[in-house]
């Protein structure tokens, strides 16, 4: 395997080596370093001066040499790497990892305080080395070593380039990570710093990538929103000065989602170029396109700088996330199938991976907080005997816990509503033959509870500053491990006493008054990335202790849908909107970059309690069947009609699910552009079998069917439709589409497509 080559080049611009001060040259060649995945080429070289120079990201080039490309001896703007224009050299040539203070006003990718109060760096070339495979990510504390979450790959799947620099006047060293995957137009981005010096500094910022385009002439795409409307599409073209989001709440947030796009301006789904950014990572991030004078575009990407700090002495390491940058020169469409390729296949662990999820009921639209062991038995044996396979308790069955004003942090059993016990009422699931699952909110404290009264110091808090409240609740100090080991043993005792098959673990506060009892006071700026360093150690924990459960993760709806979240959970709760047409954009939205398969999605009841909205029980089985698949209603009080659905609903997601799960995604309608219809497809990957879903949101009067033109199939394939029993090629399927006809506001249809010749 060769996706990744160095060459050392002896440029005639070489004239331009640029000296330092005490007239030292770096090296006497260049090394120009190029990455080759599928469709997909990435060049970086060292110069002689031994900045880290970007040279090109794009559509696969061919050529190990674009170094032609550097334009180092032109003029009169662009860079020239000698003494006498040196500041005109760092503002404008592009870099990979470019360092503050020494000339490049443009955004920085790393920043420190030294012992002498500096924050100028000056990282500079050492060495690389190119290894097969994909190292992990590690992040050592004083007390455990948190693994972090990241990409993974066998050796005969990529190749990883890591490039070491160093600021001789602090001892900083940034090993740069790069990995491209053979079979994938992906590749990943992390960092690590590591303080090779002999005095400590306050790293302020570290980006873990940072991509310097040619031009500006593109849209960034965003995906943002709040509770109950999370990942709705933002797309504006790209203009002078910084456009940026983030997240300063502990948690990637409903707000805005660790995940952008640049695209040229006529892409689409199906052409046009797409450079997409995830961060793995679920704490404050930061992403960020800057259009410069030159009308050049830098991205960069990483754990948010604000209020952050990370003290790091000599010899200790500090390791960034990772950045999953996915290039497509055919659409966003192509974009996001990469990212679900690469999510399901190198990021998605455990059991779970490459299964069929148990189809679920969730109590919780169902009750409430008002259930007890003979109303969850009720549940479960009308679901049991419509087929559906998994019962959850959601929220209220612990501590004192009758509303979400108490008793978090108290993970005991209560027996007043769970009377009999827990595993009396898990093993009468089980009788019924399905499987039981347990919700719990480990990061949190009622200031009612038990765990409160005995420490209330375990809260992240500022002495002194009052504690705000949100659902009446307060954060636990995660970055104390004593706090984990206690939560995550109370947690284990619940799990062992009973046969639970599943996990929903949920979070719903952001962080404020970000202060810990257990860090000295030039360290609580770290505060915010040990929280997540501590709860990634407890899901590691959790997930290794006990690789047969389930974990499905939820934040307050879908405030957690990241992908450092899918390394510990194959699925995460999408959003607390469950309504069907609302769901359209949401999971549109998500689909840009998470697997639908990752999806959580569920039938609820009608009107729905979110928008109120009343919906046909088949659409809302229809929408929820590109995700995980469940019910979250009382099946017990639905109407006849409804319940009479279920059986065949469940029927569908287990004929289809095989193929959403393993195939490509194909969006054809835009609920963005055009809110009156939605559509999309799943085609196997052989092109053997497709399955396509249409959702009209509003009825429309005389206007007769819809042609709707597939997508994904094999033009020269010929096709079954489920829906007429004629057969037609692929390319009239795509090019001439097939008259779609549905009567009535928010009505669908699901059309089977296979292989007939
Ligand atoms: C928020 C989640 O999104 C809901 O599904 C539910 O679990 C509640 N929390 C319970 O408090």
């Amino acid at each position: 395997m060769n996706l990744i080559t160095a060459k050392k080049l002896k440029k005639e611009y070489s004239q331009y080596r640029w000296q330092t001060n005490s007239n030292e040259i770096f090296t006497e060649e260049m090394t120009l370093f190029t990455l080759t995945g599928k469709d997909v080429t990435y060049s970086l070289a060292a110069l002689e001066s031994g900045h880290l120079a970007h040279v090109y990201y794009g559509k696969r080039a061919d050529d190990e040499d674009l170094s032609y490309l550097m334009r180092l001896n032109e003029n009169p703007y662009t860079p020239k790497v000698n003494k006498r224009d040196m500041g005109t050299f760092m503002d404008s040539a592009p870099f990979e990892y470019p360092c503050h203070g020494i000339g490049d006003y443009r955004e920085p990718t790393i920043m420190l305080m030294d012992s002498e109060g500096m924050s100028a760096l000056d990282l500079r070339f050492v060495s690389y080395e190119i290894t097969d495979g994909k190292p992990i990510l590690e992040q050592a504390l004083e007390d455990c070593t948190v693994r972090i979450p990241a990409t993974f790959a066998e050796k005969d799947e990529a190749q990883t380039l890591a490039i070491t620099l160093k600021d001789n006047r602090t001892g900083l060293t940034a090993v740069l990570y790069y990995t491209v995957f053979a079979e994938l137009d992906a590749i990943t981005r992390s960092v690590r710093l590591i303080n090779n010096g002999t005095k400590a500094f306050d790293v302020r910022r570290v980006m873990s990538a940072c991509v310097d385009f040619d031009s500006c002439d593109y849209d960034f795409i965003t995906l943002n929103g709040s509770w109950a409307r999370e990942r709705i599409i933002e797309r504006s073209p790209l203009h002078h000065g910084k456009q940026s989001v983030d997240s300063v709440k502990g948690e990637s947030s409903h707000q805005n989602n660790p995940f952008t796009a640049l695209v040229s301006h006529n892409a689409n789904e199906d052409i046009g170029e797409a450079f997409g950014f995830g961060l793995v990572y679920s704490g404050n991030f930061f992403a960020q396109a800057e259009v410069t004078q030159h009308k050049k575009t830098r991205f960069v990407m990483g754990i948010n700088h604000f209020d952050f700090s990370w003290t790091l002495e000599p010899q200790k390491s500090f390791t960034a996330p990772e950045v999953v940058m996915v290039y497509s020169s055919e659409g966003i469409g192509k974009m996001s199938r990469t990212y679900h390729d690469l999510y399901r296949r190198h990021l998605i662990r455990g059991e779970y991976k490459d299964k069929r999820r148990p189809i679920l009921i969730n109590n919780w639209e169902a009750t409430y907080f008002n259930f007890n062991t003979e109303k969850l038995i009720d549940i479960a044996k009308q679901a049991s005997a419509l087929g559906i396979e998994m019962l959850v308790m959601d929220d209220g069955w612990f501590g004192h816990r009758d509303s979400d004003n108490s008793s978090l942090g108290d993970w005991f059993v209560c027996e007043k509503k769970i009377n009999g016990g827990l595993k009396y009422l898990v093993d009468e699931v089980n009788k019924l033959g399905m499987k039981f699952g347990i919700w719990f909110e480990p990061e949190m404290i009622s200031p009612d509870s038990e765990l409160y009264k005995a420490h209330p110091d375990w809260a992240i808090q500022i002495n002194g500053m009052p504690l705000t409240q949100s659902r009446e609740q307060y954060v636990l100090d995660y970055s104390r491990k004593e706090v984990r080991d206690y939560i995550y043993g109370l947690m284990c005792k619940i799990l062992d006493s009973a046969n639970i098959e599943y996990i929903k673990w949920d979070m719903n506060r952001q962080l404020t008054e970000v202060g810990s009892n257990a860090l000295p006071a030039g360290r609580q700026r770290e505060l915010w990335h040990r929280y997540v360093l501590g709860v990634y150690d407890v899901m590691d924990r959790l997930t290794s202790d006990y690789p047969h459960i389930l974990l499905e993760n939820c934040s307050g709806g879908g405030a957690r849908f990241d992908a450092g979240m899918l390394f510990y959970s194959p699925q995460i709760w999408t959003s607390d909107d469950t309504d069907a047409i609302e769901r359209l954009k949401i999971q549109h939205g998500t689909s840009i970059c998470y697997p639908p398969s990752a999806m959580g999605a569920h039938v609820s009841d009608c009107p729905n309690h979110t928008v109120g909205r009343t919906t046909p029980f088949s659409t809302r089985g229809n929408v929820a069947m590109v995700g995980t698949f469940g019910y979250e209603l009382d099946v017990t009080r639905i109407s006849e009609q409804d319940r009479n659905e279920i059986p065949g609903q469940i029927e569908q997601f287990k004929k289809y699910n095989p193929l959403i799960r393993t195939g490509d995604q194909y969006r054809i309608g835009n609920v963005f552009e055009d809110n009156t219809w939605d559509a999309w497809i799943f085609v196997a990957k052989d092109k053997s079998e497709a399955v396509f879903t249409f959702v009209q949101v509003l009825g429309r009067p005389n206007y007769g069917s819809r042609r709707i033109k597939l997508k994904g199939l094999d033009p020269n394939g010929k096709y079954l439709s489920s829906e007429t029993g004629e057969i037609h090629t692929g390319a009239a399927l795509m090019n001439c589409g097939i008259n779609i006809t549905v009567h009535g506001d928010f009505s669908s249809k699901v059309i089977y497509f296979n292989r007939a010749d």
